[in-house]
């Protein structure tokens, strides 16, 4: 009889992160559309967001962000041998924005490609690296999720223009050494039936680039708000419930639970559904907004970097979007 394979378990290394330095806050938005601060804050909990200057693009905000998550994991970029950025607001349509990110880093050697799952595309990049590592067809990984929202806002539209901004998150993936951390369960679902309640209807084959579409603003993000918010409260805590349960846990062994920033009610609605007291919940979407899949792995990074766990720390992430897309994981830090 074989032997079973041994289980090759795969740690987050090291994070980073980076937003643009341009504060764009409530009070200015409110002399753009016809809107309040204490609306902006009552309904979502967001106070401002970063706005990318002019000539910055996506590529650049991963780019600093991967800087940081490899210089905390103690890796070269040369020995990078796994890029993932998930964003969908690329650089450019074609190549993907991770091969510019690949060519400023000097990671030579890794094999760099975009994926497409709005707000929870980080959670899938972070899948997919960790199976790619377990498998042991890489050694290591640097999974981004960035956005540059601010080119795909329609700046007249009161309903949405308030939630987004600009940024993007960053972590290394690699395998464990005994006694390390270790990414213990995921989960991952799509309902693509529901696809219309939030998307980017124009820009693609289906809608190309032209003069009147632009001028639709068929361009930019449209969302049917209400419904995504019901439907991303269950999403988030059957996903949370599902990781947490594979792993073992109850909801007293968790540290830090790090969901996706897009609004503060669906965030407190998930700590009430999963019983984690308010304070072991991560948010910072008062800083940025909703910056889509760059949203959790900022969080992730600020979570670490302020001592919100430590090492051997019980942490689930879990996030949802366009798509329409959710996930989670559950981590040992
Ligand atoms: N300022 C003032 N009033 C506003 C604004 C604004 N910025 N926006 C909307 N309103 C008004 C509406 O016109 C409406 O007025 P009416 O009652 O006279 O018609 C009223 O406020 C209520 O509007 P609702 O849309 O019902 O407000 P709601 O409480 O649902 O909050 C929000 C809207 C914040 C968008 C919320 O529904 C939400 O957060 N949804 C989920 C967002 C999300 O999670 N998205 C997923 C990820 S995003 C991604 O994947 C890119």
């Amino acid at each position: 009889m074989s032997e079973p394979t041994p289980v090759i378990d795969v740690c987050i290394a090291g994070t980073g992160s980076y937003v643009p330095t341009r504060i764009l806050t409530n009070a200015e938005l409110a002399v753009m559309v016809d809107t309040s601060d204490e609306w902006i804050f009552t309904r979502t909990g967001i106070r401002e967001r970063r706005i990318c200057a002019e000539g910055e693009f996506t590529s650049h905000m991963a780019t600093h962000a991967a800087e940081r998550a490899l210089e905390q994991a103690g890796l070269a970029a040369e020995d990078l041998e796994l890029i993932i950025i998930a964003t969908i607001t690329p650089d450019t349509p074609t190549p993907a924005t991770a091969c510019y990110v690949q060519q400023r880093l000097g990671a030579t050697r890794a094999v760099a490609f975009d994926i497409s799952a709005a707000c929870s595309g980080f959670l899938y990049a972070m899948k997919i690296s960790k199976r790619l590592i377990s498998d042991g067809a890489f050694n290591n990984a640097l999974i981004i999720g960035a956005e540059k929202l601010s080119s795909i806002t329609n700046w007249e539209d009161r309903s949405t223009c308030v939630l987004f901004g600009d940024g993007a998150g960053a972590a290394v993936l690699r395998r464990a050494q005994p006694g390390e951390g270790a990414i213990v369960a995921t989960e991952m679902g799509t309902d693509g039936t529901l696809s219309h309640l939030l998307a980017v209807p124009g820009g693609g084959t289906a809608c190309p680039i032209t003069p009147s579409n632009v001028n639709d603003h068929l361009h930019t993000l449209n969302m049917q708000g209400k419904e995504v918010f019901k439907i991303a409260v269950n999403r988030m805590k059957e996903a949370a419930e599902k990781v947490i349960a594979r792993a073992g846990w109850l909801p007293e062994d968790i540290a830090c639970v790090i969901p996706h920033q897009a609004n503060r009610r669906i965030i407190d609605a998930i700590a009430d559904r999963l019983a984690v007291p308010n304070e072991r919940v991560f948010i910072n979407l008062d800083k940025y907004g909703n910056t889509s899949a760059a949203a959790v792995a900022i969080a992730l990074d600020e979570a670490n970097r302020t001592g919100a766990f430590k090492r051997g720390d019980h942490i689930v992430l879990v996030v949802f979007g366009a798509g329409l897309t959710w996930a989670a994981a559950a981590i040992r830090w």
